[in-house]
């Protein structure tokens, strides 16, 4: 029996290992997936074992998507670019870091038959993910990318990798066709203190969150008048590759694998 974890801190809330345990079991894969937390003190152990074999394939999440990658011998081109790993292979003795949260994300948006090129786009926040975002809406040909955060510095920090992008101060809003909530605010049902009541309807409203699947966010953005669609999709696509990574196999999205994430 093959090992494989998602490590993270916190990681209760993960749904990898409902997601991959159904795949596993569905394709006959001997391999058994676990969530494990981490300290930044046991990171290094832990990718002991992970070259030792004794565990076949990793996920990482928050806090830990970018220094991972101290630990790894190879990256793909697009970790390397937005300098974030969600997956680790081992390959002829070397760890090497992939990101899947890309593809993920670019296919939760094809899904919603959004036409992201030519668009202008609005991200609240400016966190681990938000460079994977950033490159897949560039890699769409998005027209403009404005980045809004509470701590502006770390906005502005992204412009170092990303020459496209400009910042606004938390609180301002500007004209958007596609707004991504990529803070925490919602997690815990929190409301985002933002005024979206002088936008115009029909925009999208997109928050990385799926649990709760609703955000206060969505709420209001439907109520608004505006579509409005949580992460999901994003969340099973990018599992679909690590999968697909590990285990040469790309499982079928389909109503039964969305019902597992059901809360
Ligand atoms: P990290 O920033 O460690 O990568 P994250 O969960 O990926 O963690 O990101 C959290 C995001 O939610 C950040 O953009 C954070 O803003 P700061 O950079 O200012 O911390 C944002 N966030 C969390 N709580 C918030 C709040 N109460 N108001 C506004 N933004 C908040």
């Amino acid at each position: 029996m093959k090992n494989y974890f998602v490590i993270g801190n916190p990681i209760e809330h993960s749904f990898s290992p409902r997601l991959h345990n159904y795949w596993n079991k569905i394709h006959n894969i001997k391999a058994e997936y676990f969530k494990k937390k981490l300290s930044n003190l046991e990171m290094e152990g832990f990718i002991n074992d992970f070259r030792k074999k004794k565990i076949s394939g990793v996920n990482v999440t928050v806090p830990f998507k970018r220094s991972v990658i101290n630990y790894l011998d190879i990256l793909s081109s697009e970790a390397e670019k937005t300098q974030s790993v969600n997956t680790i292979t081992l390959d002829q003795n070397k760890l090497i870091g992939h990101n899947t949260d890309i593809f993920g994300f670019e296919q939760a948006i094809k899904k919603l038959n959004f036409k992201v090129c030519g668009k202008k786009i609005f991200i609240l926040g400016a966190g681990g993910v938000v460079p994977s975002i950033i490159y897949a809406l560039d890699k769409m040909k998005a027209s403009s990318i404005i980045i809004s955060n509470r701590t502006k510095e770390k906005a502005e920090k992204l412009k170092d990798q990303f020459n496209k992008i400009n910042t606004l101060d938390w609180g301002e809003i500007p004209d958007f066709d596609l707004i991504i909530n990529a803070t925490s605010l919602g997690l815990k049902n929190e409301t985002i203190n933002l005024d979206f009541s002088n936008i115009n309807k029909n925009k999208l409203f997109y928050d990385l969150i799926y649990n709760p699947g609703e955000t206060n966010f969505l709420k209001e953005g439907r109520k608004l008048g505006n579509l409005s669609e949580n992460g999901k999709l994003m969340f099973v696509y990018q599992a679909q590759a690590a999968f697909n990574l590990w285990h040469g196999v790309k499982p079928d999205i389909n109503k039964q694998t969305l019902e597992l994430l059901n809360l």
